[in-house]
């Protein structure tokens, strides 16, 4: 596959796989292999981030033959296991980025897991008790990390994984006073200094499928619940990135270099 070729994402979250989830994805992961390059998997992959559910996971994983990129969610540490679940998923062949950027068919991606605190004007500030100040940490180190492995990116077309969101617009849908536990603005703002094509999301199971940040990129939510209530005949989020714009020669007008 070359820079000037379309590259097909297939991208889902929210699996929440259980020990008794065999066959679970089936259906889900039915069209990834004909219909997708690469597949994106955005966090909460177990349901209590146990090695137990992240191998029932690579089982269901081995029926794709395409590469596979993702990022951990909050169910995946439940169990204070990520390591582990991050090694199996690894060695059942998914890249899992936390803040860590990688290449594949010449599309940059970028992920980490985010961290929640709320948007706008409402986000959190880190004043006042230890607590709050170590909650809103957690949120700026997210950041950080997700903002280094954007940082890192090469290539022209570039694409951010996170869970957490990093707009509103895609977690309208759930009450609003969760909103604050379902992402984060501070997640926003290295996107504006780095651009990317598309960001996928995962977590705010209730949300809206589409939204776009501020400097107008498109984020989509593909928690599996909302797809599946949305998409029910094929709950699996499909995207084209447009092939790279081949350079002309001016002097001769119509001829690629
Ligand atoms: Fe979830
Ligand atoms: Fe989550």
């Amino acid at each position: 596959m070359t820079e000037q070729q379309t590259v097909r994402l297939a991208a889902v979250g929210d699996t929440h796989i259980r020990k008794t989830s065999q066959g679970a994805l089936k259906a889900v992961l039915a069209p990834v292999n004909g219909a997708a390059d690469i597949l994106l998997l955005c966090g909460d992959l177990t349901d209590y981030g146990l090695p137990e559910e992240a191998q029932v996971l690579a089982k269901e994983l081995s029926a794709v033959d395409i590469p596979m990129v993702g990022v951990l969610g909050n169910h995946d540490y439940e169990s204070g296991q990520q390591t582990e679940v991050c090694r199996i998923l690894t060695d059942a062949g998914v890249k899992i980025l936390d803040g860590e950027s990688v290449e594949i068919a010449g599309v940059g991606f970028a992920g980490a897991k985010g961290f929640a605190g709320g948007f706008g004007r409402a986000t959190l500030g880190g004043w006042g008790e230890r607590a709050i100040k170590s909650f809103v940490q957690e949120a700026l180190d997210e950041t950080l990390k997700f903002e280094s492995a954007l940082a890192r990116l090469r290539t022209r077309r570039r694409v951010a994984l996170l869970h957490y969101s990093p707009i509103a617009a895609t977690v309208q849908g759930e009450p609003p006073e969760i909103y604050p536990w379902l992402g984060t603005s501070r997640l926003e703002e290295p996107l504006n200094r780095y651009p990317v094509d598309v960001v996928f999301h995962g977590h705010a199971h209730s949300g809206s499928p589409e939204g776009r940040t501020q400097s107008g990129v498109l984020v989509f939510n593909v928690a599996l619940p909302l797809l599946k209530s949305r998409y029910p005949e094929r709950p699996i989020k499909l995207y084209e990135l447009a092939a790279e714009p081949q350079q002309m020669d001016a002097s001769i007008g119509q001829v690629p270099v």
